[in-house]
């Protein structure tokens, strides 16, 4: 048989490729709108397939995932695979002028990667405007076949995505902000599996219902797909054991609440092994800044216990208070990554670069900003905010084209001031498309500072293209001195999105293994916005398999 004949039937056979043991993955994303009513209002949305959330895609590890999206929408689309490595397949990591042009109305593009050395719990969402509100969904990357998970296996396994929901227009709510300079509109309500549950008013709502079975054992895939809010999850009466947080996994730890920024997931286990019944799922907000508005409404699903009766009464569980840190904060320190024989830890011990990041917010002049009384909000890195280019920067880096972005992303803050007090003078920002350039295979230490400026935030920040391993934490402002020595070089917790502390800092490593250009930006969809993000450059190595393979040949053009 020729290999094209081998091609088309390896397709063909492919099509339910859990069912069939298949190297390669194709799935088909049709981008259309629907009409969907929740809280009693009907809109009309962006999906994936028509679903909300949008389909999952299983694969396992070291499979070839293809998936074609077609875009039959009147915006601008592409998707990311948030947390897929994507080792030197840049091409089909997604984020909109940054690897790729997006895809414009009645295109399509096969998106093409493979999921090396990765297993777990992923998320896929749109990376332009902020459609990825409703065009979000599961990515779960079984383990190689007949390979174990380093925990008892579960009976069965549940996808829960955590989401936020506005009555009107995602897209007018930034667009109407973005002209008064002001903060959007904040959501709705929360969703779980697409529902609020027994929040709102309209009786028509229904919660996600999960049912059980007494004795069994769950494993959860919980991912927050929220654009803006980092969100509790428990479960009236129920312990969860946390065993892989962002697709790796974790030495397991049992608690009653977990917390989880948007972009991050997490795998718990739950036992079904209390009396029959039904019990509360909660998923409420998470902000300890005393200043920022946040949607404060619980998402409720229910745990239904195979043989309860319908109409028996639900125990319940109230969640935290919005400004839970002591909570948050037992969660994010009890993670470690498992660091076993068959999952070493493997931390870069020495450094090539020690970056310091400011991360936070800034405040510009707006001639056009009347709600703003002439200025608008703004959000940094190192005191540059981001401004989106309009040829992708992969290929401006690969094509060599110049005048697209520079490489003088500052390593330090431009000004040294006490980041989490008083804020300094003068809070405006410089607007650039600038990257930092990292040559191939070397260590990054990198510490994101919060800034107190206009109020100390949280902030999930994400970097594409690596994961990397969460070595320090602290409140106030990072001292070198002091503060390496505490730094957990042994089991830290590897992740692709970590929550900068409120009025604090946390410091990462990773490896530059991976040439191509990597975005990282606060993945707080409104800080994205306002220009909280940058860019890595990474560079070729020498070796055969060193360098960024060329583009496809169906690459959008801008
Ligand atoms: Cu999940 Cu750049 O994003």
């Amino acid at each position: 048989m020729n290999s094209n004949w081998v091609r088309a039937l390896v397709l063909v056979v492919c099509i339910f490729p859990v069912l069939v043991e298949c190297r390669v993955r194709n799935y088909k994303f049709n981008v259309v709108l629907r009409n969907k009513t929740k809280l009693c209002s009907t809109k009309s949305i962006v999906t994936v397939n028509g679903k909300f959330p949008g389909p999952t895609l299983y694969a396992r590890e070291d499979d070839t995932v293809l998936v074609k999206v077609v875009n039959h929408v009147s915006y601008n689309v592409s998707i990311h695979w948030h947390g897929v490595r994507q080792l030197r397949t840049g091409w089909a990591d997604g984020p909109a002028y940054i690897t790729q042009c997006p895809i414009q109305t009645g295109q399509s593009y096969v998106y093409n990667f493979t999921l090396t050395g990765q297993r777990g719990t992923l998320l896929w969402h749109a990376h332009i405007l902020w459609l990825r509100s409703t065009v979000h969904g599961a990515l779960v990357i079984l383990p190689k076949r007949g390979v174990p998970y380093p925990f008892p296996k579960p009976d069965k396994e549940v996808v829960v995505i955590l989401a936020e929901w506005w009555k009107s227009d995602t897209e007018a709510v930034i667009n109407e902000a973005l002209q008064s300079g002001l903060a959007p509109n904040v959501s709705d309500a929360h969703t779980i599996n697409g529902h609020p549950g027994s929040v709102t008013n309209c009786s028509s709502e229904g919660g996600f219902t999960l049912p059980v079975q007494s004795g069994n054992t769950y494993l959860l895939r919980i991912i927050n797909a929220a654009l803006n809010e980092e969100l509790f999850f428990k479960i009236a009466g129920h312990t969860l054991t946390i065993v892989e947080v962002d697709a790796t996994y974790v030495k397991p730890v049992k608690l009653d609440t977990i917390v989880i920024a948007p972009g991050q997931t997490t795998n718990v286990l739950v036992t079904a092994n209390q009396n029959s019944g039904k019990y509360l799922v909660a998923a409420s907000p998470f902000m300890d800044s005393p200043n920022i508005t946040v949607d404060n409404k619980t998402a409720t699903a229910t745990l239904h216990y195979s043989g309860t009766l319908a109409n028996s009464p639900t125990t319940l569980t109230l969640p935290p208070p919005q400004n839970a840190t002591a909570v948050a904060n037992k969660f994010i320190t009890s993670l470690r990554s498992l660091n076993s024989k068959k999952y070493p830890t493997k931390v870069p011990l020495k450094v090539d670069h020690k970056l310091l990041f400011t991360v936070g917010l800034g405040i510009n002049p707006c001639a056009t900003c009347k709600a703003g009384n002439g200025s608008r909000a703004v959000a940094s890195v190192n005191n540059v905010t981001f401004v989106m280019p309009t040829t992708a920067l992969l290929q401006a880096h690969f094509f060599n084209i110049s005048g697209v972005f520079t490489t003088d992303f500052p390593g330090r803050p431009p000004h040294v001031f006490n980041y989490t007090g008083t804020p300094p003078s003068v809070l405006q920002t410089n607007n650039g498309t600038k990257a930092y350039k990292l040559s191939y295979n070397s260590s990054v230490e990198l510490v994101l500072q919060d800034t107190g400026i206009i109020a100390p935030e949280n902030h999930p920040v994400h970097l594409h293209g690596f994961n990397f391993f969460a070595v320090g934490r602290g409140l106030g402002n990072y001292n070198p001195k002091t503060d390496r020595k505490s730094f957990n070089l042994v089991d830290p917790v590897e992740r692709n999105t970590i929550g900068v502390p409120t009025g604090g800092w946390v410091a990462i490593r990773f490896l530059a293994d991976n040439p191509g250009v990597w975005f990282m930006h606060c993945h707080l969809e409104v800080h994205t916005t306002w220009g909280l993000k940058m860019a890595f450059v990474v560079e070729n190595g020498k070796g055969p398999n060193e360098s960024l393979l060329p583009p496809p040949s169906d690459l959008p053009k801008c």
